[in-house]
């Protein structure tokens, strides 16, 4: 286990490399952010976006949180995506669940309110998909089967979600070349697969 004071050192070592490598780096960083994506994915600690699809930093806007979804009463998505499309310009979005989802799990539980007051109410819109797709997923015989149909089943249902914001909704309208991909990632094998696609109607 890593302290913070190992953290500390470990950026410093990192970036004294970068600095090494590029001295410009920093000074670029610095001046602006000119990302090309945006990306919504699981605060799950493995799915770490800038490691896992070998970008640098400045190259992607992020919002995580708990099993990646698209909430139309989340002022915090909705700002970071109104945002990234008015004021960055981006024209990718990525929506990105994963295998073996903590949050996915928990919502196949059903809502337990003794432990999670707060992440029980999150997970609520997992749960009526669980409902609305139970005939499917219960069908699945094993549980890590059932807890991955259900992460790609909401992935496609958050970048339908988000496709309805008044952002999105906005862009398109203006002609914007905007697309949202639903993607999952793989834990065991390490890659990302696109699930979906979502573009101007
Ligand atoms: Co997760």
């Amino acid at each position: 286990m890593k302290t913070v004071d190992q953290l500390l050192l470990l950026n410093q070592e990192w970036a004294a490399r970068k600095a090494g490598e590029d001295s410009a780096f920093f000074t670029r960083l610095a001046a602006a952010q000119n990302p090309h994506t945006l990306w919504i994915g699981c605060s799950d600690s493995r799915v770490s976006v800038d490691t896992i699809t070998a970008t640098e930093p400045g190259e992607i806007f992020v919002h995580r949180n708990i099993a990646n979804l698209v909430s139309s009463t989340d002022f915090n998505i909705l700002s970071v995506v109104e945002f990234s499309v008015e004021a960055l310009k981006i024209n990718n979005i990525v929506v990105c669940g994963h295998e073996n989802c903590g949050g996915i799990k928990a919502a196949l539980g059903g809502p337990d309110h003794s432990t999670f007051r707060f992440v029980t109410g999150w997970l609520k819109n997992i749960r009526d998909l669980y409902r609305l797709h139970r005939d499917e997923i219960d069908a699945i015989d094993d549980d890590a089967g059932r807890a991955n149909r259900l992460a790609e089943i909401s992935t496609i249902e958050q970048v339908n979600n988000l496709s309805q914001a008044y952002t999105i909704q906005k862009a398109w309208d203006n002609g914007c070349p905007l697309r949202i991909y639903g993607l999952m990632f793989s834990l065991k094998e390490g890659r990302l697969r696109q699930v979906f696609e979502k573009f101007a109607p």
